[in-house]
């Protein structure tokens, strides 16, 4: 059998070890012969391949990126996509199945493929840990760390100053890295976009926080709303990929509360760090787990399924039932959080 392995989307921590952990099982299971797609989709459609066997592989678990780089296109998409011409492709390199990792995009766009017939095994990767059925995505305990250690680090600075910080995380549609970086971090307010609040809100708890002889962190997800400053949002546009631009949403907000309460505050926006660097342990393995599932998942013919972590379990999904709908945070978590804001 020779599988291909593609990883599309935005990267993320772990990308390396899910590579690392499909090729060792493969080749000592069952003695599968690997071949690495450069670039997500794209390379397939443009013949870039990469050799993949157990010496290329080696120490590549703690490595971040993805040493088979990414992209975001969409197979279905340019006059080299579509079914018939990536069945084509995968027929030339002798290609049986293709383990596809990515996100809800990546995810959707293989099950579109294995409904025309083609062998695809999806994995799961997001940091902002949003994909219905699976309990944890890797990536996001690493993003979560990264996140903790720079409030820790603004907490200090905040305190010298007696500033107030806004520290923005990533989180397009959810508050996830959000709600776990800012309870480990002792935020005095969280914000996500589960759950929009007002300026005035906002505000409050920072005075109390102030009115306490402490110095205010907020934590915020880049996709969080401010309610009734809607339109603040909106004069961004879209990027390229015809989503919403995020980020700065802390830079609105910090200058409004140093208005309001005449506190001086900042805006630090994360960004990019916190998918950058070495996969945190719990990544490492939960991505390695990762992988050898979607070899058992390739051995068992599972077509248009996708690995999930479920507890401390892994399970086999069908990729339309993980594609089905985003995993918020719900409003007991966030509540349960908001009892330490103020
Ligand atoms: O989807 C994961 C994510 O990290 C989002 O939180 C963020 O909005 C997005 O990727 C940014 O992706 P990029 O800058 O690579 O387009």
């Amino acid at each position: 059998m020779k599988i291909g392995i593609l990883t599309s989307g935005g990267d993320c921590p772990g990308l390396n070890a899910v590579i690392r952990g499909a090729v060792l099982k493969g080749v000592r299971v069952h003695d599968a012969e690997f071949v690495g797609i450069r670039n997500g989709w794209r390379g397939l459609v443009e013949g870039e391949y990469v050799k993949l066997d157990r010496h290329s592989v080696r120490g590549l678990s703690r490595q971040g990126g993805t040493i088979l780089g990414s992209s975001r296109t969409n197979p279905f998409e340019g006059e080299h996509g579509g079914p018939e011409n990536i069945q084509k492709h995968l027929d030339e390199q002798g290609i049986d199945a293709v383990i596809a990792i990515g996100g809800e995009g990546t995810l959707t766009a293989a099950r579109r493929l294995t409904d025309a017939g083609l062998h695809i095994i999806g994995v799961p990767k997001t940091i902002d840990n949003d994909l219905a059925a699976t309990d944890y995505s890797f990536g996001f305990d690493t993003a979560v760390e990264i996140a903790t250690e720079a409030i820790d680090r603004l907490r200090t600075t905040a305190d010298s100053h007696g500033r107030c910080m806004v520290v923005e995380v990533m989180g397009r549609h959810v508050g996830w890295i959000a709600l776990h970086s800012g309870m480990a971090g002792g935020a005095h307010a969280i914000l996500i976009p589960e759950q929009p609040e007002s300026i005035e809100q906002i505000c409050e708890w920072v005075e109390s926080v102030r009115d306490r002889g402490r110095a205010p962190v907020i934590v915020v997800s880049e996709g969080f709303l401010l309610s009734g400053m809607e339109e603040a949002h909106s004069h961004k546009g879209l990027d390229a990929f015809n989503r919403p631009r995020l980020g700065g949403i802390s830079e609105l907000i910090a200058p409004e509360i140093e208005a309001r309460t005449g506190i001086e505050s900042r805006a630090t926006v994360l960004g990019h760090t916190q998918r950058g660097g070495a996969p945190s342990a719990y990544d490492r393995v939960l991505a390695t787990r990762f992988g050898m599932a979607a070899i058992d998942a390739i051995y068992a013919k599972e077509w248009g399924s996708m690995v999930a972590l479920n507890g401390t379990d892994l399970e086999i999904v069908s990729i339309e039932e993980a594609t089905g709908g985003l995993k918020t945070v719900p409003r007991e978590r966030y509540e349960e959080a908001a009892v330490l804001f103020g």
